[in-house]
């Protein structure tokens, strides 16, 4: 099973796909995740990507494309995956459709996790994250067991750089700018799926787990 995810930053993409990655047992990959794991570790592809998302803006397409078709031509791949943060432009999901239809594949669910933009600069001041292992946590909806530290590994939890208010007002703008017409472009493939973000999370999740089967 091949599932995309989309929606706003702090729409709940991550917090959903980690549930569906549990239950289907297939891989949860973020090209967030990826991108903060290089920069905590400093490398080069780290340096580069941090210029664009500590101020809101996307990562160019020519680097994102290919670290998500190296990971995704990974053997724990092989039965499917949720992608998490991409595509995230039309030009890439052009890409990832063509790989996959050269293969004789496609997605076969784009869940569009809904959320006003109201919603939104709220969760994002709340949220603290796990740069160890990608888990997230909200201070007052999600809290770890141990204030500051992951439930999963132990590791601090921090606030992400790109979670401060005038940061998310930009990626909010460029959410609409470049991602959201995936939307239309999904639903003209016909398996755009949308959920109601705004409820409790375990909602959220059993009206996707409708869905999926
Ligand atoms: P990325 O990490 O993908 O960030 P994002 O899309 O902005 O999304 P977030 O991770 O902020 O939100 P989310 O939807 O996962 O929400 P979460 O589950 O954490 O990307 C970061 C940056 O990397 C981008 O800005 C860009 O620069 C770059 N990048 C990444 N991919 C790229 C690509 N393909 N192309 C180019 N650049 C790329 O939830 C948010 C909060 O709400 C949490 O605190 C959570 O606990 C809480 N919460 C979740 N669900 C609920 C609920 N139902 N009720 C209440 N609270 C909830
Ligand atoms: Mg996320």
């Amino acid at each position: 099973m091949k599932i995309i995810m989309l929606g706003a930053p702090g729409a709940g993409k991550g917090t959903q796909a980690k549930m569906i990655a549990e239950k289907y047992k297939i891989p949860h990959v973020s090209t967030g995740d990826i991108f903060r794991a290089n920069i905590k570790n400093g490398t080069e592809l780290g340096k580069e990507a941090k210029k664009y998302i500590d101020q809101g803006f996307l990562v160019p397409d020519e680097l994102t494309v290919k670290i998500l078709l190296d990971r995704v031509a990974k053997d724990d791949c092989k039965n499917g995956y949720v992608l998490d943060g991409f595509p995230r432009t039309i030009p890439q999901a052009e890409v990832l459709d063509k790989a996959l239809s050269e293969m004789g594949d496609g997605i076969d669910y784009a869940i569009n996790v809904d959320v006003p933009d109201e919603n939104i600069v709220r969760r994002m001041s709340g949220r603290r994250a796990c740069l160890a292992c990608g888990a997230t946590y909200h201070i007052a909806h999600i809290p770890p067991k141990k204030e500051g530290i992951c439930d999963t590994c132990g590791q601090e939890l921090v606030l992400r750089d790109d979670d401060k208010p005038e940061t998310v007002l930009n990626r909010l703008k460029v959410y609409h700018d470049q991602t959201q017409p995936l939307i239309d472009f999904y639903a003209a493939q016909g398996v755009l799926k949308n959920v109601d973000g705004t409820v409790d999370m375990k909602d959220v999740f059993a009206a996707i787990v409708d869905i999926l089967g």
